[in-house]
């Protein structure tokens, strides 16, 4: 079993990529929905959770752990690595690198959390991948919880959107990386938007083939999904179909439950 977990619906992104990749793996989602969203709270209390949720999924059985959120592998996956030295954890981060490979005009962004953009470990990442790119890192505070609330073509996040991109398009950036699971839900308004002036980056099928080489050994399962939430799970399950998943939840064994973790 896999455990894929997230402050809320954005890692689903990462689960239909990991589902799609290992078809006959069984997975388990953890949404921790009563502490969306992770991108404004302090490292400590991201990272309290992180190993709790991990410990949880741990003991339901998985062997292999997904950190499926930016903002919590920036903070804690490492911290994860250590304490569960058995347990291969896959995390995600913004896709710099492939980014900086295919920018032709030497010019990225990056669009993510408050943590993630002030985490070390993004500051190293573009280090260590983009030397000689331009690179802009903008924080986005409130759009996972567009996502949460299904507000993605709300006109007032259209204009948010519109406002961030713009000058970052006007400069010259064409990649734009999402470094928020939470974000690929936004594509499809990032993508009007943007009118093909910059191509988004999204490292979800990635994060899929790299589950295939930690953990296609142990993902022979019957492609079951459980689906699991510290708050609120029915509205996890409900949301499935409202981000284009419904496929993804007739893998579902059982009413999504809540788990106090
Ligand atoms: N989906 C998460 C990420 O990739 C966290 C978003 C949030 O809870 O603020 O960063």
């Amino acid at each position: 079993m896999i455990g894929v977990f997230d402050s809320g619906l954005g890692g689903l992104s990462v689960l239909a990529a990991i589902a799609r990749a290992l078809p006959r793996a069984d997975l388990t989602y953890f949404a921790d929905s009563a502490y969306v969203p992770y991108g404004e709270r302090d490292d400590a209390f991201i990272r309290a959770r992180a190993l709790a949720i991990g410990q949880h999924l741990v003991d339901r059985g998985c062997r292999v752990l997904v950190v499926a959120c930016n903002t919590a592998t920036a903070v804690a996956a490492t911290a994860c690595r250590e304490h569960f030295p058995g347990v291969p954890v896959v995390g995600v981060e913004p896709g710099v690198k492939p980014a900086a490979a295919s920018s032709l005009n030497r010019h990225i962004a990056v669009l993510a959390t408050s943590a993630t953009a002030r985490s070390e470990r993004l500051a190293r990442l573009i280090r260590q991948h983009a030397t000689g790119v331009r690179v802009d890192v903008e924080a986005c505070p409130g759009w996972a919880t567009r996502v949460e609330s299904l507000q993605q073509n709300d006109p007032a996040f259209i204009a948010e959107a519109r406002a961030r991109l713009e000058p970052l398009l006007a400069a010259g950036a064409d990649r734009i990386v999402l470094g928020c699971t939470h974000y690929t839900f936004l594509a499809p308004t990032l993508k009007t938007l943007i009118d093909g002036r910059a191509q988004l980056v999204d490292v979800a099928d990635a994060v899929g083939r790299q589950c295939v080489r930690r953990a296609g050994g142990i993902a022979r399962g019957d492609g079951q999904l459980e689906l699991l939430a510290s708050a609120q799970p029915e509205r996890l399950q409900n949301m499935l179909p409202a981000l284009g998943l419904d496929w993804l939840a007739q893998h579902a064994v059982a009413p999504a439950q809540h788990v106090d973790v």
